[in-house]
């Protein structure tokens, strides 16, 4: 069984999707730690009361983004994971984590990359009037939100929509496709090789999982 980390910041409403996911054994997997930044982050106690174990490293408490990383390399290598998932982390990592952890961590970023890198992906979708929006997931490398793309999943727009709206479509999209990219990887079916993504028996050989979704 594939031993799990997450790093989030916020609600954690994808972490709880993939929770739901190992408990009823959909997918093989055991998520030993969370760690979040934000000792206010509501996805930690999400992960207390399913018993998980949980870590707060503060940010703040560090000077600078190296000595953060540093004391989240150290937590990380203790922990011995197989897969690191990036849900809703707000910080950017150095090097140090992403270099040794190449094709080991893996990100959900709400737009369709290499659109719209960074932050608010939602405001910027609205003043541009795209006709769509959607979800990516890929491994994480030294550019931001930039590594080799997994999956997405795209949704259309709807003329005049509240931003809370289309941001609770964009949610309903991830808490679907991540728990199945989360699954192939725990299953030795989705690898990186060489900065390339390898799917194992899947129709979509070498090129990234691609879905539409009506939410
Ligand atoms: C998601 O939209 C994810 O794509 C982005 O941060 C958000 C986290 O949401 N990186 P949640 O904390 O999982 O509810």
């Amino acid at each position: 069984m594939k031993r799990i980390v997450f790093l989030i910041s916020g609600n954690g409403t994808n972490l709880q999707a993939i929770i739901d996911k190992c408990k009823t054994g959909d997918i093989n997997a055991n998520i030993v730690s969370v760690i979040s930044n934000n000792p206010d982050a509501f996805g930690i106690e999400r992960a207390k009361s399913e018993g998980i174990e949980t870590k707060v490293i503060n940010h703040r408490d560090y000077e600078t983004r190296d000595l953060f990383d540093n004391e989240l390399f150290k937590y990380i290598k203790e922990v011995n994971p197989d897969l690191i998932v990036l849900a809703g982390f707000m910080r950017i990592l150095t090097p140090k984590i992403t270099d040794s952890y190449f094709g080991k961590i893996i990100n959900i970023h709400p737009s369709l990359l290499p659109k719209y890198p960074g932050l608010d992906t939602h405001s910027k979708v609205i003043e541009n009037k795209d006709s769509s929006h959607g979800v990516s997931i890929h491994y994480v490398s030294n550019e931001l939100d930039a590594g080799p793309l997994i999956a997405q999943a795209t949704i259309k727009t709807k003329d005049k929509e509240a931003i809370e709206d289309l941001i609770e479509r964009v949610h309903a999209a991830e808490h679907k496709i991540f728990p199945k990219v989360i699954k192939l990887i725990c299953d030795n079916q989705i690898l990186l090789n060489s900065e390339k993504v390898i799917f194992h028996d899947l129709e979509t050989n070498g090129v990234h999982i691609d879905e539409y979704y009506e939410v």
